[in-house]
């Protein structure tokens, strides 16, 4: 049998660990590369063709390691006693019950997966966190992990993933940067270096940062405070623009040229969603407000708050320029995943959209090239009349108005002539991305909303 250089274990197989985890084996074949999960069918995907997260490029990363130096499996416990370096990857959501509920990480998943390693291993091991958690959780780690009486010692790292959904490939291929932090102790910095090694393989060495501990914890949560900071600071502004005839996205070209500012994320849109920036921010909330600094919570708080505003001012205005009601009226959302080029549909602005039309009783018809079964599932204790259709021009027949939820470029290229006349009259487009080619579509006889500038109507 092949001996391996190291023995990488990664508990937790979704959208962190699966891609993160092909992404090491196939850069890096002299180490043998385990994804553990409770999810039977998730693990069965990863060893299909049909994975189980859209992603592109991702099955091509796949099938260069699957079989030779990257496995999956559903037995933790052989993965957990076999391994040198445990990744842990699973989901730590927002907390929906008890103290902190609907503000503080969810850590039970954690827990209960540090306790499993504590169980199963028979010999030393360093412990990475992958997850995104709440600064200073490496401290409680360390202690359930070191509490054991086999004489077996964990060193617990931190090294946040910081990939987008969509283009993670590319994210993992050519991370901006790695952060590894550690305790800055000799097993600690033992520990790092150890890490450090896995991205030497492909990353250069000058995006490799390492840091103490709980500032490795507290950037991720950062990063993603800021992330969504900007697109909150652009859709509060949209709603200016959309008062006073600014155009938003000038107003973002003209400023994101300012070299201190810069053009990312200056997208005004519908809101943001995905499974981390709306919780990461609240947790960042919760901690802030522990420590009695309220005036920090308040600030970053309203980041989430001017989100759920933008979300609502969307779906308020649909009704009222749509005569005060949607009632029985057909309207098709173009995209429901919460971003173009994945199937997520965590937290996506579609989901309220959806959920406000249905209890203004309009005819929801959803269509997506990738989160229709997702769709499905959050949509489905909402009641009402949803429909599903994969094509568009099906999903936009008969309706009254379309609402772009989601940036996929197919929305871009459809033939809106077509879609015209196969609607009822008027008929609306609400462009909550932003993508669409406004000037023609009112040409084309749509009374079109965007977001953050005038509206075209013909009425
Ligand atoms: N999704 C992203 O884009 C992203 C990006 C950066 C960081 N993160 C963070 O990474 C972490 C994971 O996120 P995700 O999106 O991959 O979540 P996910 O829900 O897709 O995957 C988590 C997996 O962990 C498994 N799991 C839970 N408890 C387990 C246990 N005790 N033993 C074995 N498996 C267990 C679940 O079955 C699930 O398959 C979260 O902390 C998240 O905040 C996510």
């Amino acid at each position: 049998m092949k001996s391996f250089e190291k023995k990488v274990l990664c508990i937790g197989a979704g959208y962190v660990g699966g891609p993160t985890m092909a992404m090491i084996a196939a850069k890096c074949p002299q180490y043998e590369v385990t994804v553990v999960d409770i999810d039977e069918r998730r693990i069965a995907a990863w060893q299909s063709d049909t994975l189980p997260i859209y992603e592109p490029g991702l099955l091509d990363v796949v099938k260069i390691a699957r079989g030779r130096n990257l496995f999956f499996s559903t037995d933790i416990d052989e993965g957990i006693r076999h391994a040198d370096i445990i990744f842990v990857s699973v989901n730590t959501p927002t907390k929906t019950f008890g103290d902190g509920a609907g503000r503080a990480a969810d850590l039970q998943y954690w827990e209960k997966t540090a306790r499993n390693i504590v169980a199963a291993a028979e010999s030393d091991k360093i412990i990475v966190e992958k997850s995104t958690l709440p600064v200073r959780t490496a401290k409680a780690m360390g202690r359930i992990l070191n509490a054991n009486d086999k004489g077996i010692r964990f060193e617990v790292v931190s090294n946040p993933e910081f990939l987008a959904e969509g283009t993670a490939v590319a994210d993992l291929e050519n991370p901006d940067r790695v952060l590894i932090g550690s305790r800055e102790t000799e097993p600690g910095l033992a520990a790092r270096k150890e890490i450090v090694d896995i991205y030497a393989n492909w990353v250069p060495a000058a995006r490799i940062i390492t840091s103490n501990v709980w500032s490795a914890e507290l950037s991720k949560l950062v990063a993603n405070a800021f992330l969504a900071q900007r697109i909150s600071s652009i859709n509060s502004i949209s709603a200016l623009c959309e008062k006073t005839k600014a155009n938003v996205a000038e107003v973002a070209h003209a400023i994101g040229m300012d070299s201190r500012i810069g053009p990312k994320f200056l997208n005004a849109s519908v809101g943001f969603g995905g499974s981390c920036f709306k919780k990461d921010i609240l947790n960042l909330v919760y901690i802030c407000e522990n420590y009695g600094l309220y005036e920090v919570a308040q600030y970053w708080e309203n980041v989430v708050r001017i989100n759920e505003y933008q979300e609502q001012r969307f779906v308020r205005t649909m009704v009222r320029v749509m005569f005060n009601t949607v009632a029985d009226k057909r309207i098709a959302l173009f995209g429901f995943a919460f971003k173009k080029d994945t199937g997520d549909t965590r937290e996506s602005p579609a989901i309220h959209v959806a959920k406000h039309l249905l209890a203004e009783r309009a005819r929801v018809v959803v269509t997506d090239p990738q989160a229709l079964d997702n769709a499905k599932k959050d949509l489905a204790g909402a009641g009402g009349n949803v429909e599903y259709h994969e094509d568009p021009y099906e999903a936009a027949r008969g309706a009254h108005a379309i609402a772009v939820c989601t940036e996929w470029q197919q929305y871009v290229h459809l033939d809106y002539r077509r879609i015209f006349d196969s609607m009822e009259k008027p008929a609306f487009i609400f462009d909550g991305r932003n993508i669409l080619n406004h000037k023609e579509l009112y040409e084309t006889g749509f009374s079109v909303f965007p977001i953050g500038r005038t509206a075209l109507k013909h009425f």
